[in-house]
């Protein structure tokens, strides 16, 4: 059986767009919840500034306080090296830095252009280096932007070729909006696949048009194996208003193991874990 790797994101990506502010002591459950189903892979928080996203204001307590697995891989969002540096200090195990394929949602999302965004990942990837950590690079709007409408296959290759020759241990490819047609979604991976290999990307679907699993079944046939995911769907992105969370963290397990993926994930606990996290949705 190969084996497939879910990335859940849902702590991040998913409580990241909550409107109300979701006490630290609840993520921290989340979190334990995921980490108890087997998942191998949490992003928990965002070292992004608070003035910005303010429910992510307590990424340093969050990180700080996640429960420790052996095998187990927490990452950090960070968009500058002041948020590196911080995550490291609290002991983040690898980073995640984020730019787009268009230059308005770079620009409403971390405040630079695309130029700049890379520039200012620079001193992020010596300091990862310095401690050993790998870096995941995302591509947002890597079929649509919210702003400009649809992005061109190669504007999302060239910013993924330049994230991998930053240093970049895998690239994330962002479905934002979760819009795009699977037809779309092929374009794009096919473009972007003839420049880097399978192993180096990572499918990272919203869902707001419930085409997540046929985008993953699109990653599937170009040898694509880690996809993101969030607890219940939660979610979507503050700066892309009306899309929605990941594609549900168990939807994809299902979905995976369906196709013969081995995921070691405990369907019984990531469910106990996905009602945890529908409880927090409007809770906060
Ligand atoms: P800026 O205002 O241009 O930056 O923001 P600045 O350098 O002028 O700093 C402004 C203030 O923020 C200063 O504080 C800094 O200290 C502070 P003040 O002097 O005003 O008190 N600051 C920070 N605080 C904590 N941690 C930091 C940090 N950096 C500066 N790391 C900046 C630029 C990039 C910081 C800002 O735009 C930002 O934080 N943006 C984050 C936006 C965000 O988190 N978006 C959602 C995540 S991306 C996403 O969801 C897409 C994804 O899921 C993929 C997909 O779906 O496509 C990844
Ligand atoms: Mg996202």
């Amino acid at each position: 059986m190969d084996a497939a790797v879910i990335v859940e994101v849902g702590p991040r990506d998913g409580l990241q767009n909550e409107p109300g502010f979701v006490a630290t002591a609840d993520k921290l459950a989340l979190i334990g919840r995921l980490a108890a189903s087997g998942l191998s892979r949490i992003e928990a928080t965002a070292f992004v500034a608070p003035k910005w996203v303010p429910q992510m204001a307590d990424h340093d307590a969050v990180m700080r306080g996640v429960p420790r697995r052996a095998g187990l891989v927490y990452s950090a969002l960070v968009p500058n090296v002041q948020g590196a540096a911080a995550a490291i200090a609290a002991g983040a195990d690898e980073l995640a830095i984020f730019t787009a394929a268009s230059e308005s949602f770079c620009r409403r999302n971390i405040n630079c252009t695309i130029a700049e965004s890379l520039e200012r990942f620079r001193p992020v990837m010596a300091l990862a280096a310095e401690h050993g950590l790998p870096v995941r690079g995302y591509v947002s709007c890597v079929t649509d932007c919210p702003y400009e409408g649809a992005v061109a296959p190669a504007a999302v290759t060239r910013v993924a070729l330049a994230l991998r020759d930053l240093g970049c241990t895998e690239i994330a490819l962002g479905e934002t909006l979760g819009r795009a047609e699977p037809g779309r979604v092929a374009a794009l991976v096919a473009d972007v696949a003839a420049s880097l290999p399978p192993e180096r990307l990572a499918g990272h679907f919203h869902d707001t048009g419930g085409q997540a699993l046929a985008s993953i079944d699109v990653c599937l046939a170009h040898g694509i194996r880690v996809f993101d995911a969030a607890a219940a769907g939660l979610g979507g992105c503050p700066y892309a208003p009306g899309a929605k969370g990941n594609v549900a963290t168990g939807r994809v397990a299902r979905h995976l193991a369906a196709r013969g993926f081995r995921t070691g994930i405990d369907a019984e606990r990531l469910a106990e874990a996905e009602a945890f996290a529908a409880a927090l949705r409007g809770a906060g």
